[in-house]
């Protein structure tokens, strides 16, 4: 469910024509909807009310900071993968205490940073990683709590690209090699393993993966503890998967009756960190057509946003809805590409869209996750403008890049 309808034939945000604010902001135009967006967060805080998780939004499906601050307010602890995500989760105001680090990669100053700042824990994802922790909280004088990312080895059924927790992917621990760590951390003076972490991937959209990996991680859990390991949080992960076309996910209520049982069977704390199903549904991207271009093979819809815009149908192909903002019935067939020189650069392909004209708008739906946090520069275009509508109100919640942008932290040496 989200807060883009048509109402009389146009499209609205809440209680604004997308159509006015696309005239009034220009395009591209990434538009959020702060109803859908805190709707998500909740329908998935009652679902597991009787737990009482802590719901660590992740920074990276979306990290405008008013994104960020919206949640927060609401109670969000936030999932980080970087020390600039750090940055702006303290930022937008988060309480240190409710955010959890992951990455296979951090740096000794990332590292440093999230100690200094009193994070929640790290979720670590090898042992050397964890021996660098221990070295670095060891200089610091601070004793600091990690969660081991397991990986737990189950088929998500989900892109290739974003699979995580299969063996040949490069994330997380092992079962074997976690109990290895397990008992070698019992040594380390600065650190503390004081939960488990999976995230097996994204955009899942079948309960029987989460179920399978959360009960192999369950079972390692009560083996530990007849070791007499206690552990205090299991990070359950993000993933959850949304509807972008005919996928039918299960919803929030669903997911909780399926795993509930079996996170309660741990009596541990709970994390979740989900992404794209708080955000996904709550925005939208709006561009302009440009040209309307007939070759002899196609028809081919040319519109002002790029794949620096939005690259997931240039990388995973993946599919978004895209709808003109105000109802026209005739119907054509066509390609929607943007202006960047490369054949990846499209939105669509081959599909039936309603027959738009020079100088209208079409809106791609289901653009809020992965959309402007994955977008770029290339081809020395500015980044999109971002604006949040609540009721009947609009606030710009990123400018329009500027042209000066683009070359701010460019030198040319003296010699040229
Ligand atoms: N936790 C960890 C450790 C993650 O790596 C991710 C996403 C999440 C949570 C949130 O996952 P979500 O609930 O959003 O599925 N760019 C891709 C998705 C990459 C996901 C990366 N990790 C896309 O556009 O589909």
């Amino acid at each position: 469910m989200h807060e883009f309808k048509f109402k009389r034939n146009n499209l609205y945000c809440e209680e604004l024509k997308v159509q006015d604010l696309a005239k009034k902001f220009g395009t591209p135009l990434y538009i959020y909807s702060y109803q859908t967006l805190l709707e998500h967060f909740i329908k998935l805080e009652q679902a597991f009310r009787s737990i009482h998780p802590l719901i660590c939004y992740s920074v990276k499906a979306n990290s405008n900071l008013a994104v960020l601050k919206a949640l927060v307010k609401k109670g969000a602890g936030l999932d980080v993968v970087s020390g600039g995500e750090l940055f702006r989760g303290l930022k937008a105001g988060c309480p240190p205490g409710r955010i959890v680090y992951a990455s296979v990669g951090k740096t000794d100053y990332e590292i440093e940073e999230a100690i200094k700042s009193g994070i929640l824990f790290f979720n670590v994802e090898s042992s050397s990683e964890l021996k660098n922790i221990q070295h670095i909280a060891r200089r610091l004088k601070r004793r600091v709590n990690v969660a081991l990312r397991i990986n737990p080895d189950v088929e998500p059924k989900t892109h290739k690209y974003i699979t995580t927790g299969k063996l040949t992917n490069k994330f997380g621990i092992d079962f074997k090699t976690a109990k290895r760590i397990i008992l070698l951390a019992r040594g380390f003076s600065h650190v503390k393993i004081s939960g488990l972490h999976i995230h097996i991937g994204s955009q899942i959209t079948a309960p029987e993966p989460f179920v399978a990996a959360i009960a192999k991680v369950t079972r390692f859990i009560s083996r530990l503890r007849k070791e007499g390991i206690i552990l205090e949080y299991l990070n359950i992960g993000g993933g959850l998967g949304i509807i972008y076309d005919k996928e039918t996910p299960q919803t929030a209520l669903k997911f909780a009756a399926k795993i509930l049982p079996l996170l309660r069977k741990t009596g541990l704390k709970i994390i979740m960190e989900p992404g794209r199903f708080i955000v996904g549904n709550a925005g939208i991207l709006v561009t302009k057509v440009l040209y309307v271009k007939n070759t002899p093979k196609k028809k081919f819809i040319i519109v002002d946003s790029g794949m620096n815009d939005l690259i997931r149908p240039a990388l995973y192909e993946a599919y978004h809805n895209i709808v003109a903002l105000s109802k026209i019935n005739r119907t054509e067939k066509a390609d929607v590409v943007g202006p960047i020189c490369e054949s990846g650069d499209f939105f669509a392909k081959d599909r039936t869209l309603p027959k738009v004209e020079e100088g209208s708008y079409l809106a791609v739906m289901g653009a809020g996750a992965y959309g402007f946090s994955m977008s770029s520069n290339y081809n020395s275009r500015r980044r999109a403008q971002e604006v949040m509508v609540i009721k009947d109100k609009v606030f710009v919640i990123r400018k329009r890049e500027t042209y000066e942008d683009l070359t701010r932290n460019e030198v040319i040496p003296a010699f040229l």
